[in-house]
């Protein structure tokens, strides 16, 4: 009996390791630091959070709101990947200087380029603030006057709670509403770009590979950041210099093998790993397949272009990736739900639910839960496909729709805060939308119209659609509004926009593509949106109460809260995984593999004169592993969009790899985490070291680095 019971311990232990979850650095000692040790890690949960002394966090800024990033010099070097860094790389591309195609390397400090509205975020500390903002709530029984109640509170504190000038306080919510936290952040404005290995390294692979394992890409950039002389944060002067940092990652030339522990640390963006069944299938069956049939039109449209021509791909590169990406991760995700059964899954759980509320007797509290989580999503379910319909063809695919939304925003800000308002928003709008037409092109936007408006005219329900839309011819539609509508150019929009309110609305009103965005957006505005927002409140609320219901009545105490953009720890092991009949994958990939995937002269699988010739030579300097150079690898760490540049460490705290995505069989992990299959993709950082050294001859850079040898 004993024996059992240890078995059966060690097997829990096993199961938990495996579990996945993304934690709160400053709780890790309750929640997490045993069952960390026990997966091999060396450090103590001190070294990763620490408000006194310096700790890994220190180390590990956001990147320009969206990625992660991680400090490796004394002199402010940071790490992240490439197609986090592709925006800054692409704005510095023009057909001489073709930085996406060729890479581009700082050889100097003073070579190094800024980067206009590029911003790294450090976490100075965290804190629980749950009762402060939730004061004053507990008798508001409207749900709308409760969340009104917690933004007051939380504009409030944010202004009130201590922090230096040049600091932010931010509060975040956790467990959907039940918990929240403080954050106290420095954000530095002066980000410059170092290095950048050329796309056909950098992007191999492109989006035939994209989440996909095996995988081959060294998904990494170079920046710095520059503070002022206190080393604080400052906006881009020439003056500024480069950050010293309150610690930076030793770098491991001592590579991984299965089972180590690996840690990966950085801003997870969003999970929904507590959805109610009924709505899992709503994304599986409804709103991810329309959303991939709008995008898949759109891509299919700019590929044909960007094929042919050579400024066309410079202009959509990082248009097109960023639409791909998310395009083929729904078409993963859907897959991946149907094959794990996962609303079966959560059926069971639910059942499972129900019971332990009624043990708990707590019916009373939690009996409905289930039956109006149904009756909520049946209800939003035709507002929720016309607002991704909306969301997808208007305002995130079709350029000319979403610039013409931008101009309703405009007229609307006239209407509601006067001319002074309006002007400025107009000049603001004005310069904005210069950097916008640099990338835009009227030929491959029609034809994206086309396609698209064809959809949302037959797809939207027809109670949702603007009379205009009704039975329409598109490619006459297309000819129309791309022969007539003045937002196909930037300066027949700036004559648009000339003169005074007046004038200017009068305009904007007899233009033909602005009068179709607004048909659309005011039957959107009014006959969708209002009632989706209302009965949205009612599901957030209710998912507040079953995360409540879920903490009080989980036995051994361990549920992670939802991805946030919050700093958060993942944890597991190098592990290869076996998806599917007759298939087992290993756990790494070597130099070797991109020879085998050498494609002369292809879009994707070109590879670089010199890196060939590397290869050849076998000239890897102290990067190898026995004779091979490694490239990527895969864990158990629960990571989702936002980990990507997130740093991967080892027992004790050294940089191995570079997070940079996640297998195909696993992309429902933002969903339903299944650890047999779910993996987070690095790059082996000695691939990255390999690249800045060999092929680029950065020692500039590598002398600024502290390498180490752990296992050694
Ligand atoms: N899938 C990774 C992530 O979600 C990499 C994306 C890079 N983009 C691309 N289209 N290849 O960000
Ligand atoms: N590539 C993703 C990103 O940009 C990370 C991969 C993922 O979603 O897991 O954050």
């Amino acid at each position: 009996m004993k024996i059992l019971k240890l078995l059966l311990f060690f097997f829990v232990i096993q199961m938990q390791a495996q579990q996945g979850g993304m934690w709160i650095p400053s709780l890790l000692q309750g929640m997490n630091e045993k069952e960390m040790k026990s997966l091999g890690m060396k450090m103590s949960v001190k070294d990763i959070y620490d408000v006194n002394q310096s700790s890994l966090k220190d180390a590990v800024p956001h990147f320009n709101g969206g990625c992660t990033s991680e400090v490796i010099s004394p002199k402010g070097l940071i790490l992240t990947n490439h197609h986090c860094g592709f925006g800054a790389i692409q704005k510095h591309s023009t057909l001489e200087h073709d930085y996406l195609t060729n890479g581009f390397w700082a050889y100097k400090m003073e070579d190094e380029l800024p980067n206009e509205n590029l911003v790294v975020t450090f976490i100075v500390k965290i804190e629980d603030v749950t009762s402060k903002v939730l004061e004053g709530t507990a008798n508001l029984t409207s749900e709308a006057e409760k969340q009104k109640k917690i933004q007051d509170n939380i504009s409030v504190l944010s202004a009130s709670l201590p922090k230096e000038s040049w600091q932010e306080n931010k509060i975040r919510t956790f467990y959907e509403g039940n918990q929240y936290m403080l954050f106290v952040t420095e954000t530095f404005k002066d980000v410059r770009l170092v290095g950048a290995p050329p796309s056909s390294i950098g992007k191999f692979g492109s989006d035939t590979d994209n989440w996909v394992w095996p995988r081959h890409n060294g998904d990494f950039s170079l920046f710095r950041i520059y503070a002022d002389k206190n080393n604080r944060p400052a906006t881009y002067s020439k003056d500024n210099i480069p950050y010293t940092p309150k610690h930076f990652l030793p770098i491991s030339l001592d590579g991984v093998k299965d089972d180590d522990f690996t840690m990966v640390f950085g801003y997870p963006g969003k999970t929904n790993e507590y959805l109610p069944s009924v709505a899992i299938a709503q994304i599986a069956n409804e709103l991810n397949p329309a959303k991939i049939e709008i995008r898949d039109q759109a891509l299919k449209v700019a590929d044909g272009f960007m094929r042919k021509d050579n400024a066309i791909k410079i202009q959509y590169a990082s248009k097109y990736a960023s639409i791909a990406n998310y395009w083929k991760k729904w078409i993963g995700e859907t897959q991946g739900l149907k094959k794990s059964d996962a609303v079966a899954i959560k059926k069971n759980q639910e059942i499972a639910f129900q019971e332990k509320v009624v043990k708990a007797g707590k019916q009373a509290e939690y009996g409905n839960l289930m039956t109006d989580f149904d009756k909520n999503y049946a209800e939003i379910a035709p507002y929720a496909l016309a607002r991704d319909y909306f969301s997808e063809v208007v305002l995130r695919n079709t350029e000319l729709l979403s610039g013409g939304y931008t101009l309703y925003q405009l007229e609307q800000i006239y209407y509601t805060k006067g001319e002074q308002a309006f002007t400025d928003r107009k000049n603001n709008l004005l310069n904005g939308l210069a950097g916008y037409y640099k990338d835009f092109n009227p030929n491959v936007d029609q034809k994206v119209f086309e396609q698209l408006i064809q959809l949302y005219a037959t797809k939207v329900p027809a109670a949702f659609l603007p009379s205009q839309l009704v039975n329409i011819n598109a490619s006459d539609l297309a000819t129309a509004i791309y022969g007539q509508s003045k937002l196909v150019d930037y300066n027949s929009l700036k004559t648009l926009l000339t003169g005074d309110s007046k004038t200017v609305l009068a305009n904007l009103n007899s233009d033909k593509g602005y009068i179709l965005v607004k048909n659309i957006s005011e039957k959107y505005l009014k006959d969708v949106a209002p009632k989706y927002e209302e009965i949205n409140l009612k599901i957030s609320a209710l998912q507040r109460t079953y995360m409540k219901a879920q903490l009080e009545l989980n036995n051994d105490g361990r549920l992670f809260p939802d991805a946030n953009s919050t700093l958060r720890v993942t944890y597991g092991k190098v592990k290869g995984y076996a998806p599917k009949d007759g298939t087992i994958y290993t756990s790494k990939t070597y130099l070797d593999g991109i020879m085998e995937k050498y494609i002369p002269g292809d879009y994707e699988f070109d590879v670089p004169a010199k890196l060939i010739d590397l290869y050849k030579t076998k000239n890897y300097g102290p990067y190898a592993e026995n004779g091979k150079m490694p490239v990527c690898f895969i864990g158990t760490n629960h990571t989702t969009g936002g980990n990507s540049g997130s740093p991967a460490l080892d027992a004790k705290g050294n940089l191995i790899g570079l997070n940079f995505d996640r297998v195909w069989e696993g992309t429902m992990s933002d969903i339903y985490y299944d650890p047999s299959i779910c993996r987070n993709i690095m790059v082996d950082v000695r691939y990255i070291l390999f690249i800045m050294d060999k092929y680029a001859g950065a020692n500039n850079l590598i002398n600024e680095l502290k390498l180490v040898h752990p296992k050694k």
